[in-house]
């Protein structure tokens, strides 16, 4: 039987959400030409299209808000929040920014340029994007274990060893600008990478002198799986986990909208201060995000981030977390629903390739088992799939993901077992009546880049 691991906090504010008919949903999706991006949030009943931003701040961030310091440069926020993060990380250079993906405008390009590559054991969208835009092409070299989602291994995000070694003897070592380790592996399905993986792409990188940026958006989780999984490591604490894991790498960026629960909020992290880099980091800040002491946010901002870094790392909090989505993933197990299993640290990636094996990758399993989802019960959930990956930036061609997933990114600290409940039994419903569901969309307009934000879809007749 499932159990609920009882979240370590109470409720002290509440946000009113409402319920609509499924007539209403079917005019809402249509309206939005069935793009879960385009949806309005009142249309929604349960949200979990993302777990960026969407978190509940605690008590004591809303009181650090009041703390702010809005000094336009050296505010005493800002040296709040690089002693906090100093603390942690054991980083010399810490540079706040706006978000996740500006972290990443402001690196990459350092590294990065035409016929450059960077490898990883999976990108982001926005993450595959900056590498892109900064003129270099993406190469994935990720767990095959990944691509079964009913295998249940402890580390389906890890990076694939022997294959990143291939790519760097394929494209030459001098070509290879970073290597991006992604803790936890997002688009494997929340998936974690084990220290020992950690270390063996450091000593690769350290052999052919490669850059090596951790994308650590979800690091606390990540420790918190490591804790629990890996032998080696049950004893260590979540900060001596994460020390270790920071230590083998050069740089870090991190959407801080995750892990670090703010709402707004990101940082570069340099682990050697003297890095004549930090100055190109410091001038690309300057320029796109803001002086460097506050980097596009507001001093409050800081504070919040500074608090949220040290609450989001809480054992206990880590426990229930991870807990949610073990309840899930147990609920699913009963009704024989497939997931990427066991289930990841931030959400539930049902498996929408065995949901319909009858709709090819180009027509999105993944985003027509999210229609299906939002139809029956006002659940906002998103395709993790051959939508989200978009066409190649050379051939123009459909790219055929590795997996088909419907996503539901749980907000941390948001939503209760009973909401749980009800979106498992609609997912149930949903499995139930799969066969109905004959085809999948096609895009009707879609922009050049991440299109899967704004396209325009349209049922295959
Ligand atoms: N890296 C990873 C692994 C991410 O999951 C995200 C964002 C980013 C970078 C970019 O950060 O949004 O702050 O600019 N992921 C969100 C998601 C949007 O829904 O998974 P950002």
């Amino acid at each position: 039987m499932a159990t609920f691991v009882p979240e370590p906090y109470r409720i002290k504010m509440v946000e009113p959400i409402r319920m609509t008919t499924r007539g209403e949903r079917e005019a809402a999706i249509a309206q939005a030409d069935y793009n879960m991006f385009r949806l309005r949030s009142d249309d929604v009943f349960i949200d979990t299209l993302s777990d960026s931003g969407t978190g509940a701040m605690s008590q004591r961030q809303w009181s650090a808000l009041l703390l702010g310091d809005e000094a336009y440069a050296g505010s005493r926020s800002y040296y709040h929040l690089l002693d906090t993060a100093r603390d942690i990380f054991n980083y010399d250079y810490i540079q706040p920014v706006h978000q996740g993906r500006a972290a990443e405008k402001v690196l990459f390009p350092t590294f990065l340029s035409k016929g450059s590559f960077a490898i990883s054991n999976l990108f982001f969208d926005t993450t595959r994007a900056h590498v892109e835009l900064a003129g270099a092409r993406c190469l994935e070299a990720c767990n095959p274990e990944a691509s079964d989602s009913s295998l249940r291994a402890p580390f389906k995000g890890n990076m694939d060893i022997e294959r990143m070694e291939k790519l760097i003897d394929e494209h030459g070592a001098d070509n290879i600008g970073m290597v991006v380790m992604t803790i936890t592996n997002n688009s494997a399905g929340g998936q974690p990478v084990s220290l020992q993986n950690m270390r063996e792409v450091h000593a690769i990188c350290k052999k052919y002198d490669i850059l090596l940026n951790i994308d650590a958006a979800r690091f606390a989780e990540n420790a918190m799986f490591v804790k629990m999984r890996e032998p080696s490591c049950k004893d260590m604490s979540i900060k001596e986990i994460t020390r270790a894991f920071f230590d083998c790498a050069d740089t870090f960026t991190m959407s801080a909208k995750k892990d670090a629960i703010v709402n707004m909020g990101g940082i570069i992290g340099v682990k050697d201060g003297d890095a004549p880099f930090i100055l190109k980091i410091k001038a690309n800040c300057i320029c796109f995000e803001g002086f460097y002491t506050y980097g596009g946010l507001n001093g409050r901002d800081l504070e919040c981030l500074a608090v949220g870094l040290e609450e989001g790392m809480d054992e206990d909090w880590l426990r229930s977390r991870i807990g949610v989505m073990n309840y899930i993933g147990d609920r699913l197990d009963e009704y024989g629903i497939p997931y990427q299993s066991p289930a990841g640290g931030h959400g539930i990636f049902l498996d929408a390739k065995k949901f319909y094996p009858h709709i090819p990758y180009y027509e999105f399993p993944g985003q027509t088992l999210a229609i299906e989802l939002y139809k029956e019960c006002g659940l906002r959930a998103c395709d993790i799939g051959s939508y989200m990956m978009g066409n190649d930036p050379d051939t123009g061609e459909q790219l055929h993901s590795i997996n088909e997933f419907t996503r539901l990114a749980i907000p941390r600290r948001v939503y209760t077992q009973s909401h749980y409940d009800m979106v498992i039994e609609a997912i149930n419903t949903t499995w139930q009546q799969r066969e109905q569901v004959k085809h999948g969309y096609r895009i009707t307009w879609e922009p050049p880049i991440l299109r899967h934000f704004q396209a325009s879809l349209a049922p295959v007749k």
